[in-house]
């Protein structure tokens, strides 16, 4: 099957409730964790001045609802309709606007500087080639670009050997991790000035769901909190998770 198909059928035949809910019922640490990656990305712009904003391949809504709440306007763009329709449930459900339109990351159906922001969140990966979508999302976005993906990183290959990751998703796709200096170098290529990144060691696979149980009631997740800071703060910048962020 073709790799576009197969995300089609894939997305297709996930579960509509978990899908439409989701964090709001994983571990607390893992919802921390989440937000965490949000918070972060958006910290490296500093200030965010866009009122709307593209969410490239954004699924069921997650990220969309999480930029709502942040009083900006998402519109979702997906390959798979299942994934929109989920999007359009979620929104009705928690109470915000969406817009939703169907299409390949890799053509993005808008003309330059469209959108405010264009953000993705662990979408870019499942492409065959990636970086078409960043050159895409570089283009229709006037103010802000804000990427979270899986990072090209030595943790990642260790990871993989002891079975901890997977070089293929559930979805068929191989994962395409990027490395910040491409993706760097590839915006700034195209007219953006201020480019910024970062990593950090993030790791929520849903085996791990019932240790991070564990550690919902206070204080055992304020000591969790605390032991994530630090340990970014000592070894993050050689981590997993990868944000990118730039202003034009
Ligand atoms: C892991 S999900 C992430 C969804 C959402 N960003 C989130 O974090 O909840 C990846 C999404 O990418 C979509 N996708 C895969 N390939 C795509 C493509 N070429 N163009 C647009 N969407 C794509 C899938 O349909 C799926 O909804």
């Amino acid at each position: 099957m073709q790799s576009r198909a197969r995300q089609i059928a894939f997305y297709a035949s996930l579960d509509t409730e978990d899908e439409i809910q989701r964090p709001r019922h994983y571990p607390r640490p893992v919802r921390f964790l989440l937000e965490e990656k949000l918070r972060r990305a958006l910290d490296l712009l500093g200030r965010v001045t866009a009122t709307d904003a593209l969410c490239v391949c954004g699924g069921s809504g997650m990220d969309a609802e999480w930029l709502a709440h942040r009083g900006i306007r998402p519109t979702i763009l997906d390959l798979s309709p299942e994934a929109l329709t989920r999007a359009r449930i979620r929104a009705r459900r928690h109470d915000f606007e969406v817009t939703l339109v169907r299409g390949d990351a890799a053509r993005l159906p808008f003309a330059d500087q469209s959108f405010g922001m264009a953000l993705v969140h662990d979408g870019l990966h499942h492409l065959d080639d990636p970086n078409r979508a960043v050159d895409e999302m570089a283009r229709v976005a006037r103010h802000e670009l804000v990427l979270m993906e899986p990072a090209r990183a030595v943790v990642t290959r260790l990871a993989v050997a002891l079975r901890l990751a997977a070089d293929v998703e559930p979805a068929g796709n191989a994962v395409r991790r990027l490395a910040a200096a491409e993706v760097r170098a590839r915006v700034q290529a195209r007219g953006w000035r201020h480019v910024w990144s970062a990593r950090d060691l993030v790791y929520y696979q849903p085996w791990t769901f019932p240790f991070y149980r564990r550690a919902e009631p206070d204080p055992a997740f304020s000591v969790f909190v605390l032991a994530y800071r630090v340990l970014n703060l000592a070894v993050g910048r050689w981590g997993n998770s990868l944000k990118v962020a730039a202003r034009r």
